[in-house]
């Protein structure tokens, strides 16, 4: 009974021994966007505000999905209700004033069009997303096609920058 005791004192020991050893094993703070270490709990950075902007935003190229414009904080949107046709929908949108889904949304992947917008549509925020006021957490170099088209005519050789 003695030696059990022992073992299972000596088990704790080693445990808690592993932990604190753990603890100071724990990598130098890295470079990284946390900005802590890897064991650190930082106080989480506030959560950005959805920009509430006047009008549509410009696509960056043509098939983008353009992004949502208006916060939609309280939406439903599940497998029971989608609130965004409330006022996207075909019928609803002279009414709503938003612009209607588009004629693609109808379409399945046959390009087969529907009397409704396709199931493949269904989750809009699979692909349109609200824009925050968050400052980026990396930079952004991002070039509109008009931007690439311009630095091309620039450059004069039709081949680009090296860039
Ligand atoms: C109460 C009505 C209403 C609801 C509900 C609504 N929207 Fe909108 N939405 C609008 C209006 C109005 C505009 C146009 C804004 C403008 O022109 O200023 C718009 C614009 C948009 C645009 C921009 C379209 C473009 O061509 O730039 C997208 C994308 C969008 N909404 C997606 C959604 C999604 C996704 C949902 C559901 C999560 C949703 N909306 C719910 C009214 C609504
Ligand atoms: C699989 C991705 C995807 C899903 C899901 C999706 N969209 Fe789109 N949406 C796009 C793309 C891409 C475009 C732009 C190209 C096009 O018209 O197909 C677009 C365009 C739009 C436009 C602009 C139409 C116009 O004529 O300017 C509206 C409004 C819109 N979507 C609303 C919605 C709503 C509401 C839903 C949910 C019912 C939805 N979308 C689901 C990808 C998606």
């Amino acid at each position: 009974m003695k030696s059990f005791i022992t073992t299972v004192t000596l088990l704790v020991l080693t445990v808690l021994a592993m932990g604190v050893a753990a603890e100071k094993t724990d990598a130098p703070r890295p470079d990284g966007l946390r900005g802590a270490g890897y064991s650190a709990t930082p106080a989480a950075p506030p959560i950005a505000g959805v920009t509430d902007r006047k009008g549509r935003e410009e696509r960056n190229y043509p098939e983008q999905p353009p992004v949502i414009p208006h916060s939609i904080d309280g939406y439903q949107l599940d497998k029971r209700f989608n609130q965004c046709l409330d006022c996207h929908s075909r019928s609803a949108s002279p009414e709503s004033g938003a612009p209607m889904v588009s004629i693609t949304h109808f379409m399945d992947r046959n390009k087969q069009v529907l009397a409704a917008v396709s199931p493949d549509r269904y989750f809009c925020t699979q692909c349109h997303v609200p824009q925050t006021d968050a400052e980026p957490l990396v930079e952004n170099r991002f070039e509109t096609v008009d931007e690439v088209l311009r630095r091309l005519a620039e450059d004069g050789d039709g081949q680009g920058g090296a860039e």
